[in-house]
């Protein structure tokens, strides 16, 4: 099926089942281009409590989808494949924090939206890159245990010096495998570019940064920048975006060679959100400790507003 008769079929699927389509940044772009709306987590999360529609098809990885779910529980919400998941999500151990809160009274877990449900539950509230300064600080407690990733973990606690952490060793395996000497090659051959980076990199990487942010942070960057050309340290599904963002301003992006793919979003083909619409697949269940998950989920969306 070509890509016109695909949008068409859905879009009347859509209006038949009362759905609309909610895509990361990190999904294909033939994806995104089907999409009501495209967003980074934070934006996806918090606007998939305010949509009216029966269905949501949430182009993204698992944690997104199940995130929805939990803001939503009298909502279907589909998951175009619900293989894609992200790796991070798991990398935390709940033994490790139960013995960071049994050391400290005056401890709070952060949580990274990147994870579980079941993770979600250990946690006391809940963040994203685009929100995880502001939250912290916003918190009383003094000690910060920050899961499941370390990279995330640390550029914070250079935000918010006056807090003590303790990180986790989580990782996105994409962000992490981004080296600065890559950044250095594309540097040397474009002297101009302006780096810009997703606080998942390494520190090293970090460093090389001159402005460092969420996928939608980014984008917002380079579409208010004067610069023309960025080294854009993330996975390369923000190029639609930015493209869209800066048209007819001639800019330039240039991405780290190593892996700016998320293997996991890339599942997320327009064939699969036209099957899971046709055949009402990929939905996902509400989680059963679905009370406990909450929690952290919403004192976000709270301390996030204020
Ligand atoms: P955000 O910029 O949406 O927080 O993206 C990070 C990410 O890895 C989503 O999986
Ligand atoms: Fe997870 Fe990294 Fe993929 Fe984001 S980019 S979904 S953190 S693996």
């Amino acid at each position: 099926m070509d890509f016109t008769t695909l949008a068409a079929e859905i879009g009347r699927l859509k209006e038949e089942k009362d759905a609309v389509i909610l895509a990361h940044y990190y999904v294909p772009a033939e994806t995104q281009a089907l999409a009501d709306y495209v967003g980074d987590s934070f934006y996806l999360a918090r606007l998939a409590r305010t949509l009216p529609n029966q269905t949501i098809v949430l182009c993204g990885v698992n944690f997104m989808a199940e995130s929805a779910k939990m803001l939503n529980p009298t909502r279907t919400v589909l998951l175009p494949d619900p293989t894609a998941d992200c790796p991070m999500a798991h990398m935390v151990r709940k033994e490790d924090v139960e013995a960071v809160r049994a050391q400290y009274d005056d401890l709070a877990v952060v949580c990274y939206i990147n994870s579980t449900a079941e993770v979600k539950t250990w946690s006391d509230v809940c963040v994203t890159s685009a929100n995880a300064v502001k939250v912290v600080r916003e918190l009383p407690q003094k000690n910060i245990l920050f899961i499941p990733d370390m990279h995330l973990g640390h550029y914070v606690s250079l935000q918010v010096p006056e807090k003590h952490f303790i990180l986790n060793r989580g990782y996105c395996p994409i962000h992490h495998k981004m080296v600065p000497a890559e950044v250095e090659a594309l540097e040397m051959a474009h002297p101009d570019a302006v780096v810009i980076a997703h606080p998942e990199c390494t520190q090293e990487l970090l460093q090389e940064a001159d402005f460092i942010g969420s996928t939608k942070q980014m984008i917002d960057y380079v579409a208010k920048s004067d610069a023309k050309e960025f080294i854009v340290c993330t996975v390369i599904g923000v190029q639609r975006e930015m493209m869209l963002a800066t048209q007819g301003a001639d800019k330039r992006f240039y991405f780290p060679e190593t892996t700016p793919i998320c293997v996991n979003m890339a599942k997320v083909t327009p064939d699969k959100v036209l099957a899971c619409l046709r055949d009402n697949t990929g939905e996902v269940p509400m989680p059963t400790n679905v009370q406990a998950a909450t929690i952290p989920l919403e004192r976000m969306l709270e301390l996030s507003a204020k």
